[in-house]
């Protein structure tokens, strides 16, 4: 009964192979949830997902327009796989590959300019938190999006608040520290335009399970999930999507 509609994305990381795609598209095909679902897998694996109970999402893309760049994938080759979503500015990218805030900023105008939904990433170390600073890195995160990004373009994308040291860790943030940055979140796009904040939808990744889904997805400010490991096992991505109803 919620005003936005959950949303549940599974990101399969560097993870899967054609035998894990055939088993999604056999299990999957049923899958009927009130939840919009999306499963971002490697770009390798694109072309092998059949059911159509899903969307496919990347989980990353280019910020530029095809021609000379080398190993990058551009907006219009997602679309041209199939793909409807992209993951922008994840935190592995962000320190793997030396991802700035205006990088992924760029990135997620180049998907709203396209018509792809961009779902971007926010999130603090254990280090921010510790030290109390959790609002203001993330606040700074989310500046570097309204620099470069309209109310419109905004309007067209997801936001998700993964916490640094609750990804693959095992350690979830607990609903209610999820639902307190999720409400900074929702606070600070109020500020840039009310209707804009009501309207967005604030994803929540972290050690996302079966058996804590439900309790983080029922928070007022959390309107589903970014799922990481829970995503490669087709039972526990479908409770996951379920539970967002
Ligand atoms: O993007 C999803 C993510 O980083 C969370 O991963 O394995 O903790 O669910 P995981």
């Amino acid at each position: 009964n919620k005003i936005r509609q959950p949303l549940v994305a599974g990101n399969w990381k560097m993870n899967g192979n054609s035998a894990l795609v055939a088993e999604f598209n056999e299990k999957l095909e049923a899958l009927n949830c009130d939840a919009e679902t999306v499963v971002c897998p490697p770009a390798t694996l694109m072309h092998l997902f059949r059911a159509n109970s899903f969307s496919l999402g990347a989980q990353n893309v280019s910020h530029l327009n095809n021609g000379a760049h080398t190993g990058e994938l551009s907006v219009e080759m997602l679309k041209d796989a199939g793909c409807t979503y992209s993951i922008v500015g994840h935190s592995e990218r962000r320190e793997d590959q030396q991802e700035s805030s205006g990088l992924v900023a760029l990135k997620a105008k180049q998907c709203i300019e396209a018509g792809l939904t961009p779902i971007i990433c926010v999130g603090e170390s254990l280090t921010v938190r510790e030290a109390g600073n959790v609002e203001k890195f993330v606040g700074e995160q989310l500046d570097a999006l309204t620099a470069t990004l309209s109310v419109d373009d905004l309007s067209k994308a997801v936001i998700a608040y993964e916490p640094i040291w609750a990804i693959g860790t095992g350690k979830t943030a607990t609903p209610e520290q999820a639902q307190e940055v999720h409400e900074f979140i929702r606070g600070y796009f109020t500020k840039v335009d009310a209707d804009l904040a009501g309207k967005l939808r604030i994803l929540y990744g972290g050690s996302v399970k079966p058996d804590n889904a439900k309790t983080l997805f029922s928070q007022k400010d959390v309107d589903g999930g970014l799922i990481g490991g829970a995503s490669l096992k087709a039972e526990d991505f479908i409770s996951i999507c379920q539970a967002a109803n």
